[in-house]
């Protein structure tokens, strides 16, 4: 493992994250040490997944089908950045990674609903959804950033998602602004300290301390409980980070279960994950928190996520 990534972790993380992971914690740092597999996910309303894989393998790529979601593919070897290409240009697919497709599979969105897209900037699972929709029902894509509300954009037409519309406000608004009890499903993929995305960047290490998650985990309960109140009754929720922190995940799906919210187990094929943590410090979640998911780097050789599925009482 690389020394100037351990040079750059702090005693108190070292701490936590012996006490979360015990004998796997330095196989979380060797991963996080490890440069990420590229994946794409290619576009089934624009072009036909095997015509596209074809095409690419014929140029040289290689490439290696997702085993959770038929559409996406790991990047094995290549002849350039999958980014630079035509098809890419044209929609025919997004680089995203592999670990990423996930909420949406969760939330599982039908043709005909109504969804919320809370925190969508740049918009790679907002764009999964709207294909998994078939571009049937509505996706209201929403964003504080004004930049990112640009690339948000910019990506919905590039893969021309045709049922999205685009809202920019800081998302513990809106249910005052757009009201309570409309989406038949929502999903929050918070901002966070993406612990998980280590392998991608080491700035989230040199940032991570106690008090900076413990402000963006008030950003986020208050951000997921003014998410939660936008749903219908009966209706799912997906709250997901790309962080190992539970006082990101855990504790913010705790603070909606005592709003009265259900959680829901996952079920997906070809994936490995744990059950949340039923305690972390001082804060006990309870038994039903371990229907959440954990999915460390190590797991699927992916990035670090967080998903939990949740249901609003009818
Ligand atoms: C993890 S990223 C979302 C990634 C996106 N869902 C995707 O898959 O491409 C979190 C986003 O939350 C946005 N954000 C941060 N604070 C927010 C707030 N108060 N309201 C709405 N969005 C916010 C950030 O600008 C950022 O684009």
């Amino acid at each position: 493992m690389s020394i100037i990534l351990k040079e750059m972790i702090k005693p108190e993380f070292e701490k936590r994250y012996r006490k979360l992971l015990g004998e796997e914690y330095e196989i979380l740092l060797s991963f996080m040490a490890k440069k990420p597999i590229p994946s794409i996910r290619v576009n089934p309303m624009k072009v036909d997944p095997n015509w596209m894989v074809e095409k690419l393998e014929r140029l040289g790529w290689r490439l290696q089908q997702i085993s959770w979601y038929g559409n996406g593919y790991r990047v094995i070897e290549g002849p350039e950045r999958l980014g630079n290409t035509e098809w890419h240009q044209l929609g025919f697919y997004y680089v995203q990674e592999a670990a990423s497709m996930i909420p949406p599979i969760v939330l599982s969105p039908k043709s005909g609903e109504k969804i919320l897209d809370l925190a969508a900037s740049p918009g790679s699972k907002t764009t999964q959804i709207s294909e998994m929709m078939k571009y049937e029902g509505v996706i209201v894509a929403n964003d504080v950033n004004p930049s990112r509300v640009d690339t948000l954009i910019a990506n919905i037409q590039r893969m021309g998602s045709l049922n999205v519309i685009i809202t920019m406000m800081d998302g513990r608004l809106v249910s005052s602004r757009l009201g309570h009890d409309i989406f038949d499903k929502v999903l929050l993929d918070a901002p966070c300290s993406s612990l998980g995305e280590i392998r991608r960047s080491w700035g989230a290490l040199a940032r991570w301390s106690p008090k900076s998650v413990s402000k963006i985990s008030r950003l986020q309960v208050s951000l997921a409980k003014a998410a939660y109140r936008t749903l219908k009754p009966g209706g799912l929720m997906v709250y997901s980070t790309c962080t190992l922190e539970p006082k990101e995940n855990e504790w913010v799906v705790y603070n909606l279960m005592k709003a009265g919210a259900i959680i829901e187990d996952i079920h997906i094929k070809g994936l490995k994950w744990r059950s949340g943590i039923e305690r972390w410090l001082s804060w006990e979640f309870g038994g039903e928190i371990r229907k959440t998911m954990r999915i460390y780097p190590q797991d699927n050789d992916t990035l670090g996520f967080y998903v939990a599925l949740i249901r609003k009482p009818m």
